[in-house]
């Protein structure tokens, strides 16, 4: 049996849309009968929530498995989609800078070991990983333990800005421990055809990264926004939206890379 692929969302700038992708893309490719786990990396658990999970309410999460060596196999979580399971964050994520010190020499390597338990490579044909926006610990751990990345960049101002700084950790990240980190494409967020600004956003993307974008882009949707409060994702909270749709032919060209 092949490994699982996995595959980061990460973007270190907020609110670029890095949950939603995550979230909806997952659900995509499970629907496609592939054995998906949702890694819930960040400490707000908006990943966790959007698939109806409320992580205040349990024992072991993705914390656990990374400052204890907690055996995954506790932590995962079923979701109410079949083939989707979950990782899920807990808040005191955000402590694991300090509890892991720098003197800890495998610090970036804990959510790679935790991936390589057996019941995660056995079980799953992709795994998902939803980082936080920022490029601590958290999202090195990330790296280190993915094949490729997914960006993605909000048709919005100042979209570009921090990806060069992006670009320059994953190149650290490829010298050192993960020689063969990809990124797998950008992916433009809450793009509205109407306004001038995402139409130049989109053409500066296509002109500094073209063969790194994915033709899928995601529009500005509603629906996308509101599915969360629902804890569904958008094929499910409303399958005829623009969201649902873009997310699903994001799903198929991502099956191009599997
Ligand atoms: N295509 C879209 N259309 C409309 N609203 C969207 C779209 N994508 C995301 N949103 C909304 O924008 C906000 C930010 O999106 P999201 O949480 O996915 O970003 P994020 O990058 O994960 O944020 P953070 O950096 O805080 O983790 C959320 O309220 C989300 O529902
Ligand atoms: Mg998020």
């Amino acid at each position: 049996m092949s490994k699982p692929k996995i595959w980061s969302v990460i973007n270190q700038k907020g609110g670029v849309g890095k949950t939603t992708t995550t979230v909806n893309l997952a659900y995509n490719l499970a629907k496609k009968r592939k054995r998906v786990l949702l890694v819930d990396l960040d400490p707000q658990g908006n990943a966790s929530s959007g698939l109806g999970i409320a992580i205040k309410n349990l024992d072991k999460s993705l914390y656990d498995c990374l400052v204890s060596g907690e055996d995954p196999e506790k932590t995962l979580v079923k979701t109410e989609w079949p083939d989707l399971v979950l990782l899920p964050a807990s808040t005191k994520l955000a402590t694991v800078d300090t509890e892991l010190p720098a003197t800890q020499r495998d610090r970036v390597l804990r959510l790679k070991k935790t991936l390589e338990s057996s019941e995660i490579s056995e079980n799953f044909d992709i795994v998902l990983i939803d980082a936080p926006p920022s490029l601590g610990l958290l999202t090195v751990n990330a790296l280190v333990a993915s094949d490729a990345v997914i960006l993605p960049v909000q048709a919005e101002y100042y979209a570009l800005e921090g990806l060069g700084q992006l670009l320059e950790t994953m190149q650290i990240v490829r010298t050192g421990l993960n020689k063969t980190l990809g990124v797998m494409g950008i992916l433009i967020t809450m793009y509205d055809g109407r306004t001038s600004l995402s139409r130049q956003v989109e053409e500066q993307l296509k002109t500094h990264f073209a063969n790194f974008l994915f033709k899928s882009t995601i529009p500005r949707n509603v629906k996308l926004a509101e599915a969360p409060s629902h804890g569904k994702p958008i094929g499910v909270y409303s399958p005829s939206s623009s969201g649902a749709k873009a997310y699903d032919s994001l799903a198929k060209e991502v099956l191009k890379h599997v």
